[in-house]
This record gives C-alpha cells, sequence and structure tokens, in this order.
C-alpha cells in the first residue's frame, strides 16, 4: 500500500521506516529540508536503536522523504505524526495537528477515489472529530461528500531508545475510526504484524494512549511513595517491589523507584489529561498526587546530599547521567534539570557527565562543565549524583576514587560499588 507520513520527528520518521520495512510504499512528509535530504540520504535526524540500518536499507527506494504534499493523493492512506507539545497551561498545542490537517486538506482537493487520513499524535479525545475532520473536509472541497473521505486515529506506543523494537513487536494495535469501512482498510499497513488488534470508536483510541501514559506513570508514583517510605524503614523498596510485581495483576514493569520520570511524553501526556479533566469538570485528585510526588523526587536528592555533605555553597558536585533515561540522547524533562537548578542555586559548582546527552542537555543549561567522561567530572568532587540509568555506569568504580569525598548519591538503582546511597534505598 503507499502510506503518506506527515512529521519525519520521533514517531513520524520511526513509523516511516517501519512502515517501509513491512513493504509498503512511504512518503515521509517533512518541513524541514536538511531532515529531508538527510533521510533520503539514508541518515536517520535521531537516536534509535536499529533506526540507520533500517534506514538505509529503504532510502530512495520505497521510502522517499519530501518537504511537498504533492505525494499525498497518490497514497491510500496518510498519518499525521507531528508534535502535539505542551501549552503554558498544560493542554496540548494542537496548532501543528490543526495545520498539517488544513495542508492534507488542500492536497486531496484533486483526490479521486477514497483517502484515509489517520491521526498518530498523541491528541486529547475529540481531536480527531472535531478539529482533524473538519478541517481536511474543508480545506479538500469534500464536506458535502465525506464519504471519499475516512477518518481513523491509530495512536503509538513507541519507547524513545527502544522505537523501532516497539513498533514491530506491538503489545496491541489500537485502531479507533469513523466508521468500519475506514478501519478495515487502514488496519491492513498492519498486515505482517502480530498482535491484538483493538478496533474502537476515535475519541476511545485517543483516550486509551493518553490513559497509558497516566497509568504508566502512576505506577512510577506508587514506587516512589512506597519507597520514600521504605528509605525511612530500613527496607530496601527494590526487594519490595520484587515481590510485589511477580503478581500477574500487577507485573514487575515501571515499578523503579527513584528520581520520577521524565521525558518528552509522560510529563506532557498526564498534564494535558489533567487539563482535559478539570475542562469537563472532574478534579484529577490522583493525577495530581502523581505529580506532586514526581516534582519533589529532586529535591529528595538535594535534600539527602545536603545531609551528607552539608551546606552546598562552593562545593563541587559530579551529575553522572543528564538524558531522561537511558539509551538516548535526550535531555527533555530530564530529572537531571531541577537537581542541576537546584545545586546552582545553591552555590554549587556542577561538573556533569553523560555518554549521549551533553549536547541537549547543554541547550537547556549551558553555564555548567560538561565532561568527556565519568573521571573528569568525578575528579575532586565533593559529591556525585547518579541520574540517569545507563547500563555501562555499573561498571565505575575506581573512578570514584578520584573524588575529594566519596559521596555517591543514586537517584536511578545502576551502580554496582557499595558505596552508593540511594535516594528510595
Ligand atoms: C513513554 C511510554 O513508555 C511509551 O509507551 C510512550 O509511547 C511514550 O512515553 P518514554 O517516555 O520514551 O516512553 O520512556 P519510558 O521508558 O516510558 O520512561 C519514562 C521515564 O520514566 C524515564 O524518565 C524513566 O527513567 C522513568 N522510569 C521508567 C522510572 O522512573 N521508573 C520505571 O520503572 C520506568
Amino acid at each position: 500500500m503507499r502510506i503518506s507520513v506527515v512529521g519525519g520527528g520521533y514517531v513520524g520518521l520511526v513509523s516511516a521506516v517501519c512502515f517501509a520495512e513491512l513493504g509498503h510504499e512511504v512518503n515521509l512528509i517533512e518541513i524541514d529540508q536538511m531532515k529531508v535530504n538527510a533521510i533520503n540520504q539514508g541518515r536517520p535526524t535521531i537516536y534509535e536503536k536499529g533506526l540507520d540500518e533500517m534506514l538505509s536499507a529503504h532510502a530512495d527506494r520505497n521510502l522517499v522523504a519530501s518537504s511537498s504534499y504533492e505525494s499525498i493523493p497518490d497514497a491510500k492512506v496518510t498519518l499525521i505524526c507531528v508534535g502535539t507539545p505542551p501549552g503554558s497551561d498544560g493542554a496540548a498545542d494542537l496548532s501543528m495537528i490543526g495545520s498539517a490537517a488544513k495542508s492534507i486538506g488542500m492536497a486531496l482537493r484533486d483526490c479521486v477515489g477514497y483517502h484515509i487520513v489517520a491521526v498518530k499524535s498523541t491528541v486529547p479525545p475529540g481531536t480527531t472529530e472535531k478539529l482533524v475532520k473538519p478541517a481536511v473536509l474543508k480545506y479538500s472541497g469534500k464536506a458535502d461528500s465525506s464519504t471519499d473521505i475516512g477518518f481513523v486515529m491509530n495512536p503509538e506506543f513507541l519507547r524513545e531508545g527502544l522505537a523501532v523494537s516497539d513498533f514491530m513487536n506491538p503489545d496491541r494495535i489500537v485502531v479507533g475510526s469513523s466508521d468500519q469501512k475506514a478501519g478495515d482498510i487502514f488496519q491492513e499497513v498492519y498486515s505482517g504484524l502480530e498482535a491484538p488488534l483493538v478496533r474502537t470508536s476515535l475519541t476511545a483510541a485517543e483516550m486509551i494512549k493518553y490513559t497509558s501514559n497516566a497509568f504508566l506513570a502512576t505506577k512510577i508514583s506508587f514506587s516512589n511513595e512506597i519507597g520514600n517510605v521504605c528509605k525511612r524503614l530500613g527496607i530496601d523498596v527494590y526487594e519490595v517491589m520484587k515481590g510485589v510485581g511477580l503478581d500477574h495483576r500487577i507485573n514487575p514493569h515501571f515499578l523503579n523507584a527513584g528520581a520520577g520520570f521524565g521525558g518528552s511524553c509522560f510529563p506532557k501526556d498526564v498534564s494535558a489529561l489533567m487539563h482535559l479533566a478539570r475542562d469537563v469538570g472532574e478534579e484529577p485528585v490522583l493525577l495530581n498526587a502523581v505529580v506532586e510526588i514526581n516534582d519533589r523526587q529532586p529535591m529528595r536528592m538535594i535534600e539527602l546530599l545536603e545531609k551528607r555533605v552539608g551546606d552546598l555553597l562552593g562545593k563541587r558536585i559530579a551529575i553522572i547521567g543528564l538524558a531522561f533515561k537511558n539509551d538516548t540522547d535526550d535531555a527533555r524533562e530530564s530529572r537531571a534539570i531541577p537537581v542541576i537548578m537546584e545545586l546552582r542555586r545553591r552555590g554549587a559548582d556542577v561538573a556533569a557527565y553523560d555518554p549521549q546527552a551533553c549536547s541537549s542537555m547543554r541547550k537547556i543549561i549551558p553555564d555548567i562543565q560538561y565532561c568527556a567522561n565519568p573521571s573528569e567530572a568525578l575528579k575532586m568532587a565533593d559529591a556525585c549524583l547518579v541520574m540517569t540509568e545507563w547500563p555501562q555506569f555499573s561498571l565505575l568504580d575506581k573512578e570514584f576514587d578520584m573524588m575529594r569525598s566519596k559521596v555517591i548519591i543514586e537517584g536511578r538503582r545502576i551502580l554496582s560499588c557499595n558505596d552508593a546511597e540511594g535516594i528510595c534505598w
């Protein structure tokens, strides 16, 4: 099938490459010409495990990137994969969704035959029906023959760093549709993947995405609340969660207590869902607590640090790990950000190291020392805070001997040396 993907960011590029891997002819539409050129030369514009090999196998063959919407009518399906960042009030900013829908509509003006517009971006329930559908029908001039265009909502469940694997091995495929025909045709884009298929309404599909992320974030904050109590009782929360997670109704995943959740999804999606709840007159009591616990965890790192080394003014503190999690170069909403900001507010000197995320953190916090290796950050440090669960950090040992004082506090359970104290362990 010929497929158009609008938006060559993290979701759009991974989806386009994986659809090409499934044998489809894919047109990726991206406004940034630099990205278009890189993609057509087989060079991914994001770091994702397995993406470069897969892209180079399909670039300029059955995957072509362009900044133009002219290829839209040639496709059977167009997927919208543009960003929905949080607005200043916490609600999802849908401006890029609206402009994509308009451009798709205009491109479909002369389209003959049936076409499906599918939203893959994370959008509040009602967006596909009330924003995307009217815009596409209006600008395509097909408002009175809306049977020419079907609408689908197909959320993604891709984790950064594991997005290719998550796409090719989904736990489920969710297809929300405006009518049976649209869903029946659309689900063919996933032929070749084995996974439970959930056929539902447009709004339920939109809500499944928000609910999934909010529940995963809730598991993390729940683990952190239990971890904070365990810390006071001298109990290892990881031992507790090992016993709890074996209950098949709970499962062991996303029960790792620590510095809390970051990234470009959980904070924004939980915030958008809370905003939506209030919009419809429901106070999100539980999600309020999830966010409050998450916001407090980084400060607990600082409190623990001050208890160990006293006043932070003039102290040299090493931050090992800047990315919001391992296997990504992304520092968005990293838990290291509030920690570093507070250290600087208290007059500490910060020396930071991360295998991949120094450049993205430098855009957020430019004026701290960025080091090329852990030793450079640890040299003469009064303390060290571990903020990202990079597997290679478990090999750190003699490097800690370079510190002025060996105070090591983990925000992520990753070290194997015995000298570390954890935020919740
Ligand atoms: C998440 C969802 O997992 C994914 O399904 C959705 O499509 C996008 O958002 P991602 O944000 O890439 O994916 O990262 P994820 O692996 O979920 O981790 C999110 C944050 O939670 C990270 O900061 C991580 O360190 C933290 N985390 C994760 C915990 O603190 N404890 C855990 O047990 C798991």
